[in-house]
């Protein structure tokens, strides 16, 4: 059976997505003219769907003229489908064409309908409240700085940034990453999303591909979803030690880039053990490959310090991302790239095109936070805070539920963890229920590749007070309790 990519339920109409999903696997080549299709009922279970969704889209393509159906011999793939002219039009009525959308609005649509930022409440991640905002300090820098200083009003700026930020960034890297780099290789985006997307225009040409954790992060799974050209990503799994390189190897040894998240992998928490990384970086190396680096929350150990970046054991080869998302707060959209110095140009060229350069403003008061020591100070505070809370969650957590149920994935880093669930359990059905309850949690099976998903939940637990965590806790273990019976 070819895989079908990931029904997004919150998205609804899963029948509609389901017809996509195959047209797209005849457009693909996955499925072939004459290739029979699973039975309603089969299909249905494997997708945990209902039976009716599985028969709305077979109907549909059967009318369409995509699949054909015929009693006593199944559901096939149309015949006609292997005459060339006949392949072209067909391709051109997917949804997207019969609404009058180009097929990439199509699919930047779907992308738009999933990232919907979570409402704050537990246990949404980074939320700033209480302790964890940056708080008087932060306004009290803007407002001196927006009156009279550098953050007032200017013409346009340099498209890598504000040299006060970029300098800050570089000094704050070099000492607390171990990043090696000087200011002038830093290009100030707005946050790790606008780091990727630059990533993948700078580094990915029409036939190239991208090594992608599985599991991964959203945001990057969902650009190279969104590339024109197809198979761009390439799901290698990861282990104990993190990212499989040798099985990333045997899938694409030539791949031009691997997106990575080797301080903490997002979301399963385990860092990249030190002989894969030795492995990534030979395999970049005689690749002519490029590491793309998601250091999105490694400020935030709790058992010992830190992991160093992966980007200071070859700074030629890798792209550095970082983010004040999560150590400060989102809305901020602040974040860096920091590229070998053979990258930077190409990477200024994308930023202009894209927004020409980050909002002035914003940019120093966060140099001036970080050059008069709060930065560092804010850091020291909210690991202490998050220490604690996230000790609580998981006391709690366990408490609460029976191991046959849902159990915590191990980790000591950053501030969200991730809670299995039984494997009848669906996530995003539980996701659904908890929002219902007032409890903002997400589902972790979509950042699986097709036919790798687990159901489980990402739980964030910065910011918000004890108490209100405790009760979010309980109310979602009823939520998982009621869900299972
Ligand atoms: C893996 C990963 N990378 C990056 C980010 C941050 O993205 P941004 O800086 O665009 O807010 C997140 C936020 O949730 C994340 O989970």
């Amino acid at each position: 059976m070819p895989s079908f990519g990931t029904l997004d339920r919150e998205a609804g109409n899963l029948s509609r997505q389901l017809a996509e999903a195959l047209r797209e696997a005849v457009r693909k080549g996955d499925l072939r003219p004459a290739d029979a299709l699973p039975s309603t009922r089969a299909l249905a279970a494997s997708l945990r769907v209902a039976r009716g969704t599985v028969v709305e889209a077979y109907e549909q393509l059967i009318a369409e003229g995509f699949l054909e159906s015929k009693a006593g011999a199944g559901t096939r793939v149309a015949l006609a489908l292997a005459e060339p002219p006949a392949r072209e039009p067909r391709v051109a009525s997917s949804q997207a064409a019969q609404a009058g959308l180009p097929e990439r609005a199509e699919t930047f649509a779907r992308i738009g309908r999933e990232f919907k930022p979570l409402p704050p409440v537990p246990f949404a991640i980074s939320v700033p409240t209480g302790l964890t905002a940056p708080g008087d300090i932060w306004r009290r820098l803007g407002n001196r700085l927006r009156a009279r200083g550098p953050a007032s009003p200017t013409g346009y700026a340099n498209p890598l940034g504000a040299l006060a930020l970029r300098e800050a960034i570089a000094d704050y890297v070099r000492k607390s990453r171990s990043v090696r780099c000087e200011a002038d290789q830093v290009i100030v985006t707005s946050g790790t999303q606008q780091g990727l997307f630059l990533a993948s225009q700078v580094l990915l040409g029409p036939r190239d591909q991208a090594w992608v954790e599985n599991p991964a992060y959203r945001g990057v799974t969902a650009i190279l979803e969104s590339l024109p050209y197809r198979d761009a990503m390439v799901r290698v799994p990861v282990d104990a030690e993190g990212l499989d390189v040798e099985a990333g190897i045997r899938m694409a040894p030539k791949a031009r880039v691997a997106f990575v998240t080797p301080s903490h992998q997002y979301p399963l928490g385990m860092p990249l053990s030190m002989a894969r990384r030795a492995a990534l970086l030979a395999w970049a190396r005689s690749a002519h490959g490029w590491v793309v680096e998601d250091d999105y929350d490694s400020e935030l150990r709790y058992e010992g310090s830190p992991f160093p970046a992966l980007q200071g054991l070859a700074p030629d080869r890798v792209v550095y991302l970082g983010t004040f998302s999560k150590i400060l707060f989102p809305s901020l959209r602040l974040g860096y790239v920091v590229v070998p110095p053979s990258l930077v140009d190409a990477f200024c060229g994308a930023r202009v095109l894209m927004d020409r350069h980050p909002p002035t403003a914003d940019q120093h008061v966060l140099a001036a936070f970080m050059t008069e020591g709060h930065l560092e100070r804010h850091v020291r505070k909210v690991r202490n805070v998050y220490a604690e809370q996230r000790l609580s969650l998981i006391e709690t957590l366990e408490a609460l539920l029976p191991r046959e149920l849902a159990w915590i994935e191990p980790g000591d880093q950053g501030m969200h963890l991730v809670l299995w669930l039984a494997a009848r359990l669906d996530d995003h059905e539980i996701v659904r229920l908890a929002a219902n309850e007032g409890i903002a949690v997400r589902a972790a099976s979509p950042m699986f590749a097709a036919g790798t998903a687990r159901p489980g939940l990402i739980l964030g637990f910065g910011g918000f007070l004890s108490a209100q965590m405790k009760a979010a806790a309980e109310r979602l273990a009823a939520v998982i309790a009621t869900a299972a019976t």
